[in-house]
Order: structure tokens, then sequence, then C-alpha cells
């Protein structure tokens, strides 16, 4: 799928990897639509990139139809928005756990759902979504987030398949810990275990190469980690026994804490 002159909708502008989309895709001559919840974070980078902005809260279903009714004519969908989600499901409320499930994982398929007719009637389109390695290796303390990436990357290949042959591709873009920006350096944390981090330019590529070859399913994260997060995929009993050798509670304790607030 060409970019330039593509009419692209991009979720989660406003947080770290959505701002280096909506650059990258404005460089490229994409026509953006950018959506986000808070209109004083909005609004300034509708002036920077010339943009379309619509007002919408993933987390309410309303505001959801709305938003893809408000961007019909949309040749690529990139959902990106995300809640880190992190945490002992325990520690959540019922409204916490909905609101997870809602924003990680209801708002991207529904706008899939909503927005794919309108392509496959063009005969060309394309969905990326944004998941993470937390869609393919457990970890603790994560189950909402890593629930809700699993299911993305379900979602994302079957919905490829159903869409094949109608000009319209299906990606999912999985990263690992990102630097820099975003909701993982922004927790100001080390990564659990030392891992090593990617740079969120490389995020950015990875969107664009899935855009641009209609690849199913791209993960970002130095070479190691990938490697383990497949092992881990395959055997998780044996990944769950490493990562506790690993001794990561600190870490992963401090990581939560700082993103409680956003739950
Ligand atoms: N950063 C990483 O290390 C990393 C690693 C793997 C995968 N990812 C994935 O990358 C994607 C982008 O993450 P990020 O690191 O850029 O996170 P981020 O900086 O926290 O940005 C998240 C974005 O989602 C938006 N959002 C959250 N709740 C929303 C709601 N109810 N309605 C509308 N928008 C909502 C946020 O809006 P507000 O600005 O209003 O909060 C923000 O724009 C996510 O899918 C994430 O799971 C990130």
């Amino acid at each position: 799928m060409h970019i330039a002159g593509a009419t692209v909708l991009l979720t989660g502008v406003t947080g770290g990897i959505g701002g280096s989309i909506a650059a990258e895709m404005s460089a490229r001559g994409a026509d953006l639509i950018l959506t986000g919840r808070r209109r004083e974070a909005l609004e300034p980078l509708a002036e920077r990139y010339g943009a379309r902005t619509i007002l919408a809260d993933l987390a309410d279903p309303d505001d959801v139809q709305r938003l893809a009714e408000e961007a019909a004519g949309t040749d690529i969908l990139i959902a990106n928005a995300a809640l880190p989600s992190s945490g002992d499901v325990l520690d959540y409320t019922p409204a916490q756990i909905d609101r997870a499930l809602a924003v990680n994982l209801r708002a991207p398929a529904m706008l899939a759902r909503l927005l794919a007719p309108g392509m496959v009637a063009d005969g060309r389109g394309h969905i990326c979504f944004v998941g993470s390695l937390s869609g393919l290796a457990a970890t603790r303390s994560s189950s909402m987030y890593t629930a809700t990436k699993f299911g993305l990357r379900g979602f994302s290949l079957a919905f490829r398949q159903d869409l094949h042959g109608t000009g319209v591709g299906v990606s999912i873009v999985q990263p690992g810990f990102v630097r820099e920006l975003g909701m993982f350096a922004n927790t100001g944390s080390p990564t659990p275990g030392g891992v090593r981090t990617v740079a969120p330019e490389r995020v950015v590529k990875g969107v664009i190469r899935a855009i641009e070859r209609d690849v199913a399913e791209i993960n970002v994260a130095p070479p190691e980690l990938k490697f383990l997060t497949r092992i881990a995929s395959q055997f998780p009993g044996f990944a769950e026994r490493v990562q506790r050798l690993a001794g990561a509670d600190q870490t992963v304790n401090a990581i939560v804490a700082a993103q409680e607030s956003s739950r």
C-alpha cells in the first residue's frame, strides 16, 4: 500500500510511539486524521501536520463508533493507542479491567471492523495494529496487558486471512521495550533482567514496512529478545521458571508502580 496521498487514521498520537509515527507518515505525504482523548494535546499536533483531528475516548463504545463514522474514507488505519495495563489483576477493579479490554482490544478490533468495508469497496487499504512482544509471551504482573496483546495478535492474523484477495492488508507490529519515549521509557525504570531496548525509529520503520509490503507480523526488538520470546511462546512453563531465576521482581514492581495511575 502506498503511503503518499493515502488518508491515514492514527490512534494514540499523543503518546510516544504515536507521535513518532505521525511525524514519519506526514513526511511521507500521508493525509493524516489524528485521534486522541485530550484536545489540548491533539490540537498542536494537528497544526504541525496540517491534520484533521477527531476527539474520541477509545474506552467509550459510542466514541469508537462515531470516530469510525467521522473517519470514513480512511485508507490506512494504524491502531496504536493502548494502556500499559500492568500489575496484578487482583488489584484491578472491574471498571479497570473493562477499560483495558476496551482500549487495547475492543477499540482496535471495532475500528478495523467498521473501516474495512470502505477499504474493501475501494479494493485497497491497510490495517496496522501496534501490538507487543507481550502478545507472544507472558511475563508476571501483566495479565491484562498480555491478554489484550495476545488477543490483538490473534485478531490481526485471522482478520488478515479473511481479507485476503480484497486488496486490503492487515499487519501487526510488536515491539519489545522501547527507549526514550512511550509507556516503558516514561517509567524511568531499567528493563527487567537488563534486556536491551529498541529505538522508537525502529518501531516506526516496522510500521512503514508492514504497510508498504503487507507483512503479516513484524517483531521489533534486539535479536536475543526476539529469540527468547519465541522460545517462551513455545515453552511457557520453562520460560516462567527462567524468568523467576532471573529475579527481576524489583524492577517489575517499579514499572508497575509507575504505571498504576494510568489504569
Ligand atoms: N513503549 C514501549 O516500550 C512499548 C513496547 C511494546 C509495545 N508498545 C505499544 O506501542 C503502542 C504505543 O505505546 P506508547 O509506548 O507510545 O504509549 P504511550 O506513550 O503511553 O501512548 C499511549 C497512547 O494511547 C492513548 N490512549 C490511552 N487510553 C486512551 C483512551 N481511552 N482513548 C484514546 N486514547 C487513549 C494515549 O492517550 P493520552 O495521551 O490521552 O494518554 C496515548 O496517546 C501501544 O500499543 C503499546 O502497547 C509500546
